[in-house]
């Protein structure tokens, strides 16, 4: 495999199964992406056709049963666990479809918590991550736990701590699916502006305004990339 400067992402062939049932279900059936340093790109495609599959297998979540990716110039799955871990934690953010948060700690405590595993002082992750809060609008909510927020609200914490480490990557899966449409230009002027900063983005999406908002659109059916286009 290549390794080209300015390749965040190299995957080759990969595919993904998942036991079920005493047999397999393909979600991924060989499957090559490609994405440079500072692309916003959105992966479209009906439900079921393997988007969260792919984004997990590309983000050092979930290894795929067969191909290899190579993500910031390691190979991702050569890596131990421990390695694997280190690096998504400290390049690395990742925004759930579902969240994820811990529902016994504050929003500002679910914002430090990368930060804590990171070994950033405390002082400093507090003040980070009041300023990320802030910067996702919800700084006044630093000290209400997720039960107590709404889908949005909650959708904002998880993007928020996404952010936590500086990532050089972020992946998000959905990320205004919760939203309503003011939250979500909101959320969408927020990584175009990560975006120009020079943070590369993986984004998937149902949401037509964020596709628009992606320069380039990796579409995907079945399992298969069956489309990838730059905007003119
Ligand atoms: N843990 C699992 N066990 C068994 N099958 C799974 C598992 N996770 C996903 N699948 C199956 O793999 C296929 C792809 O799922 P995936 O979640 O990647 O789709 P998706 O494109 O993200 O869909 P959506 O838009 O609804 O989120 C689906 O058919 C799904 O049922
Ligand atoms: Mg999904």
């Amino acid at each position: 495999m290549t390794d080209e400067p300015g390749r965040v992402i190299e995957a080759r062939g990969i595919i993904k199964e998942y036991p079920y049932q005493g047999d397999a279900v393909r979600a991924l059936r060989g499957v090559d992406v490609d994405v440079s340093a500072g692309e916003m790109v959105a992966v479209v495609g009906p439900s079921g056709c393997g988007k969260s599959s792919l984004l997990n297998v590309l983000a050092g979540i979930d290894p795929p049963t067969r191909g290899t990716v190579r993500l910031l110039g390691d190979d991702l799955y050569g890596l131990d666990e421990g390695a694997r871990s280190r690096l998504r934690l400290r390049r690395v953010g990742f925004i759930f479809q579902r969240f994820h948060l811990l529902a016994v700690l504050s929003a500002a405590e679910n914002v430090e918590l990368p930060m804590a595993e990171a070994g950033v002082p405390k002082r400093e992750r507090r003040d980070r991550a009041r300023e990320l809060l802030d910067y996702v609008g919800l700084g006044h909510r630093t000290a209400h736990r997720p039960p107590h927020l709404s889908g949005g609200e909650q959708q904002r914490v998880a993007i928020a701590r996404a952010l936590a480490n500086r990532p050089e990557v972020i992946f998000a899966d959905e990320p205004t699916g919760e939203l309503d449409r003011r939250t979500g230009a909101e959320i969408i002027d927020l990584f175009a502006r990560l975006n120009r900063q020079g943070t590369t983005l993986v984004v998937v999406t149902h949401d037509a305004k964020v596709a628009e908002s992606a320069p380039r659109v990796v579409e995907m059916a079945d399992g298969l990339v069956v489309g990838s286009g730059v905007r003119p």
